[in-house]
């Protein structure tokens, strides 16, 4: 209250500004990660909601797909740092005019001069369109120097230029030594790019899911690694740095950096416009929950609070936006991609997540478990309850079971984590799980005549695991 009042009498004819600075000095999240705020939902909250929202999970700034104008206006004066983007469509247009461009920053950022604008993205993964090569990935970096040079007349050359990549800008990314760029954009497109780059001193933006490799090799990378969580057996060392790799994005991010220093600019900057994990999926799609979704977002936000860069660029500040605010109904595609969002879009939490990193990953409320549908994991089993079973139902169960599937009974082979104990009963348990595990999807029943029962109390022992999916 004093401070305002005095504010007013001061600064009234400053009052604009006095307000804007006011909310900016009360809003300083410097090492908070951002939120993407995507709005391709038909259910979602006004713009005012949402920077509230945004404040809530105490977003340290936020990224626009476009220069909404009903999103910029509730974000005045609120001292939120934005991220605004070109979209791809219009950019060939503002390189061939500095008119268009001019008129574009006018437009969208000179009308709202109480918006903290620090980067303005020219279009979004556009290098992962086949389609645009011809018309628009050469035009990227002039569209860029136009938008500059627009943004230098108004006032605000302090705002950082950039343009968002998939990883598939990528040829090689493995090991992150060598990440190389793809021949068909590496001298064309990304020299002049990384030249612009190094030359304003922006950053490279990398849209950057450990999710997706994840996923799709779930054979070779464990999902603790994916997720932060990785112990010394699942560290990774990079034979030709010798530098090890504690996690997956750590190892996304260093292929970036190897593939601008074969360009020459391996000093550019890093910035992550986009990572995260999704919190629900189709059925099936593996690894897509809570409580995974939860886990990166707490630990990510932890480690850019620690300021730990990468194992090739250890201690270096990265701006970062989570993806996303909101599960967006009307993304296309597999199911994950409507179910990226830290708020439901009632408002209301998927999981708690604290940007600042500040609170520490285990101080958190417990998570549900990782099966997301039931809230609870289930095996199926030997009815036990002690009474004697006719063995010849329960070695014609065992056959069967063993029968289907892929590897069912591998486990339960002379040498498996699970042949000990070595008796009809402890084998059939296993092979009715490990079957029904595969086949519930597929409409396998938990029955065998009876003889099995459902459980929410996992069988597994020593290092005999009972899996459950
Ligand atoms: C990148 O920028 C730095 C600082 O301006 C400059 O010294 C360096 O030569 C540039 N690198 C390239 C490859 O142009
Ligand atoms: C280390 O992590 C791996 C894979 O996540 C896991 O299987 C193993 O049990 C862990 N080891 C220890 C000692 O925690
Ligand atoms: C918000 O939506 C979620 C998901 O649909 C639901 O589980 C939750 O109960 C809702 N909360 C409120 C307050 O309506
Ligand atoms: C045991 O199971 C077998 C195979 O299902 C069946 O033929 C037999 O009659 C059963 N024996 C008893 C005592 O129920």
């Amino acid at each position: 209250m004093a401070s305002s009042s005095l504010c007013a009498l001061l600064l009234a004819a400053f009052a604009c500004h006095c307000h804007a600075a006011a909310a900016a000095a009360a809003y300083r999240r410097p090492h908070a990660i951002g939120v993407n705020y995507g709005n391709l939902g038909d259910d979602l909250p006004t713009a005012a909601r949402s920077v509230k929202l945004l404040r809530k999970a105490h977003a340290g700034a936020v990224k626009l797909y476009n220069a909404d104008q009903r999103i910029l206006h509730a974000l005045a004066g609120t001292g939120i740092p934005v991220s605004v983007m070109v979209p791809n469509d219009i950019v060939p247009s503002l390189a061939d005019s500095r008119a268009a461009a001019r008129e574009w920053v006018d437009n969208n950022i000179k009308r709202h001069p109480r918006v903290r604008v620090m980067y303005l993205l020219v279009g979004n993964e556009l290098l992962s369109y086949p389609a645009l090569a011809a018309s628009t990935w050469g035009k990227i970096v002039p569209a860029m120097k136009n938008l500059r040079h627009a943004l230098h007349a108004i006032g605000r050359g302090r705002v950082k230029l950039g343009t968002p990549l998939a990883m598939d800008a990528l040829a090689a990314s493995y090991p992150p030594s060598a990440g190389a760029f793809r021949e068909d954009i590496a001298g064309p497109v990304m020299r002049p790019l990384l030249d612009f780059l190094n030359h304003t001193r922006s950053y490279y933006f990398v849209d950057a899911y450990p999710y997706f490799p994840w996923a799709a090799n779930q054979k070779d990378i464990s999902l603790d690694y994916a997720l932060f969580e990785g112990n010394a057996s699942s560290h990774y060392v990079d034979p030709a740095t010798r530098l090890t790799y504690t996690n997956l994005l750590d190892q996304m991010l260093d292929a970036c950096i190897a593939a601008m220093d074969k360009l020459g600019y391996g000093g550019v900057k890093l910035a992550i416009s986009e990572t995260g994990w999704p919190n629900a999926g189709d059925p099936g799609q593996a690894g897509a929950n809570v409580r995974n979704a939860a886990l990166y977002n707490r630990h990510l936000a932890r480690r850019m609070h620690k300021k730990l860069g990468t194992p090739a660029r250890p201690r270096s500040n990265m701006p970062v936006f989570v993806f996303a605010l909101y599960n967006e109904d009307l993304k296309p595609g597999a199911g994950t991609e409507r179910h990226w969002g830290m708020f439901y879009p009632n408002g209301t939490w998927v999981y708690q997540v604290d940007l600042t990193g500040r609170r520490t990953v285990r101080s958190y409320p417990p998570l549900p478990p990782p099966d997301g549908q039931t809230g609870k994991l289930e095996w199926c089993v030997l009815a036990g309850g002690g009474k004697p079973l006719n063995e010849t139902a329960v070695a014609l169960a065992l056959n069967y079971a063993c029968g289907q599937g892929t590897g069912t009974c591998a486990a339960i082979q002379p040498g498996g984590a699970c042949y000990e104990p070595n008796t009809l009963d402890a084998h059939a348990s296993y092979a009715i799980n490990a079957y029904w595990q595969q086949f519930k999807a597929k409409g396998g029943s938990c029955y065998f005549n009876g003889l099995a029962v459902k459980t929410n109390k996992d069988p597994s022992y020593l290092s005999c695991k009972f899996p459950s999916y």
